[in-house]
């Protein structure tokens, strides 16, 4: 039996030590948290997108008291993102969150069904997403894309 090693690298850095550029699209995803409507989890998640033609673009969480029936701040960013501009690729998606107690100190990752849509997006434009998770004391850069956050994907190469 073979072995095969999947490896991620992930930037690790203070929000300080951010390039300008992606400090905004933060700010951008930070501020949406103030959007989002999280009535029963009271997590607040924000996402900011910077499109090819450099517009930044936000979402937050939207819940439901039917709760599949809620959405996450990514899929709620990218789907309005590639509604409003569908000829726009997705170049760097960020990613915050708020309790009641303020932003978080820690980074916080897309969930499986956001890496998923991700994807998708990466394959529609042709083109890997920097993906920024914001934490108030550390952040966390995925230069590579989505795959390093969703190794052996599926995608619609296996639909050919
Ligand atoms: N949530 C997001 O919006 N994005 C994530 O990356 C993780 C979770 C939302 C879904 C739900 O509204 C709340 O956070 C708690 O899970």
């Amino acid at each position: 039996m073979k072995e095969m090693i999947l490896q991620t690298k992930v930037l690790v850095c203070t929000y300080e030590e951010m390039q300008e550029t992606d400090k905004k699209i933060v700010d951008a995803a930070r501020a949406a948290t103030a959007n989002s409507y999280a009535v029963y989890s009271h997590f607040n998640v924000g996402a900011a997108v910077m499109l090819s033609n450099g517009t930044i673009v936000c979402g937050t969480n939207q819940e439901n008291a039917a709760y599949p029936s809620g959405i996450c701040a990514e899929r709620t960013t990218l789907f309005w993102a590639n509604s409003q501009y569908p000829n726009e690729a997705v170049e760097t998606l960020a990613i915050a969150a708020r309790t009641e107690n303020g932003e978080l100190d820690v980074p916080i990752p897309p969930c499986g069904a956001c890496r998923q849509v991700i994807l998708e997006t990466e394959k529609r434009f042709g083109k890997n997403i920097k993906i920024i998770l914001y934490g108030a004391k550390q952040c966390y850069i995925i230069e590579e894309g989505i795959k390093a956050l969703l190794p052996l994907c599926f995608d619609a190469d296996f639909l050919e």
